[in-house]
């Protein structure tokens, strides 16, 4: 059975991995560059219902409000964006986006044909550099989020001050601190240097929605996937696109993730605007993707034959869970 058989079924393992992928994961095993401890426990054969409680219960989306130090001695509570996140509809209840859509940057959703599906829900997520010009018919063209990492906005290749892929859209960057979630280390060492880049970037543009994820919600996310999964995961951040997901579900009533679970068009195609080939960008090396995905399939509500054509997951936004 393919790796992509087993995701569609939920059953992975690192051992279903190729022995390249499965070296670098051993490496960044013993490199733990985040210094991860988990103590907490681990819940096998949760029902789908119980672990969308447990999501919602654990994983309550934050960014940072500028009230913890160092960032309250900088003025960062007057600096953030007075709406936040969790109100970005613009409505007074909170997640009132009805549908919407997350779009991975996978190979697969070239030649998908996704485009006018994607820009018919109300909010579309994108990551990171991905384009939507010249690939309107596969992703469409509306963007209404865009997750970004501190390298977007720490190294000068992307053009992030000047390209158009970042104007007209909220902005969420994030970057992992110490599993510890040491703030003031997290400040003076970021992965990527995202603060200097944040700071100057509001100060130009205050009325763009710019927030920045609290890095304990990125370590809840990474801890949720570990406690529901029997094998030791790696130590790293979960990968933008599965933040990106559980960001939505507190956003949205309906969401509908498009090539994080690869279709039938799976290829090791890295991105469908890069001529760029390795199986890691699915599979995971670094971030623990595998895990990641098969999570997420365990609390798809969709039809298999939306996987197989559309690569396309329908998860319920947690305002529609009762627990
Ligand atoms: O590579 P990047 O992180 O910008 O891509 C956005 C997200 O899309 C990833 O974090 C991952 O969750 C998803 N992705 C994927 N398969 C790929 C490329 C990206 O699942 N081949």
């Amino acid at each position: 059975d393919s790796v992509v058989h087993r995701l569609w079924r939920g059953r992975v393992s690192s051992n279903m991995l190729s022995p390249r992928l499965q070296q670098a994961m051993k490496e960044y095993m013993s490199a733990n560059k985040h210094s991860v401890s988990y103590k907490g426990h681990r819940k096998t054969n949760q029902s789908a219902k119980e672990l969308l409680c447990q999501m919602k219960a654990q994983a309550q989306l934050r960014t940072l409000d500028g009230s913890e130090e160092p960032f309250s001695s900088l003025g960062w509570v007057d600096f953030v964006p007075s709406l936040p996140l969790e109100n970005l509809s613009g409505q007074q209840e909170k997640s009132s986006f009805k549908s919407c859509a997350v779009v991975t940057s996978a190979g697969a959703m070239l030649r998908s044909g996704l485009g006018k599906e994607i820009d018919s829900h109300d909010a579309v997520l994108r990551f990171n550099s991905a384009p939507t010009e010249g690939y309107e018919r596969d992703v469409g063209n509306k963007t209404s989020i865009r997750i970004i990492n501190s390298q977007i906005l720490a190294n000068p290749t992307y053009q992030f001050n000047t390209s158009s892929i970042y104007k007209n859209v909220t902005l969420v960057a994030w970057d992992p601190a110490p599993y510890s979630v040491n703030l003031h280390k997290w400040y003076t060492s970021p992965d990527y240097d995202l603060f200097g880049p944040y700071v100057d970037h509001r100060k130009v543009h205050p009325d763009q929605p710019f927030y920045i994820l609290h890095p304990s919600y990125v370590w809840k996310l990474w801890d949720l996937i570990q406690s529901n999964t029997q094998e030791n995961i790696q130590p790293n951040p979960p990968s933008s696109g599965f933040i990106g997901i559980l960001q939505m579900m507190a956003l949205c009533e309906q969401v509908h993730v498009y090539e994080y679970i690869p279709s039938m068009r799976q290829t090791d195609l890295c991105h469908y605007h890069e001529r760029y080939y390795d199986s890691a960008c699915t599979l995971g090396a670094y971030h623990p993707l595998l895990y990641e995905k098969s999570l997420i399939q365990r609390i798809n509500t969709g039809p298999e034959s939306d996987l197989r054509r559309k690569g396309c997951v329908t998860l319920p936004g947690f305002s529609t869970v009762n627990c």
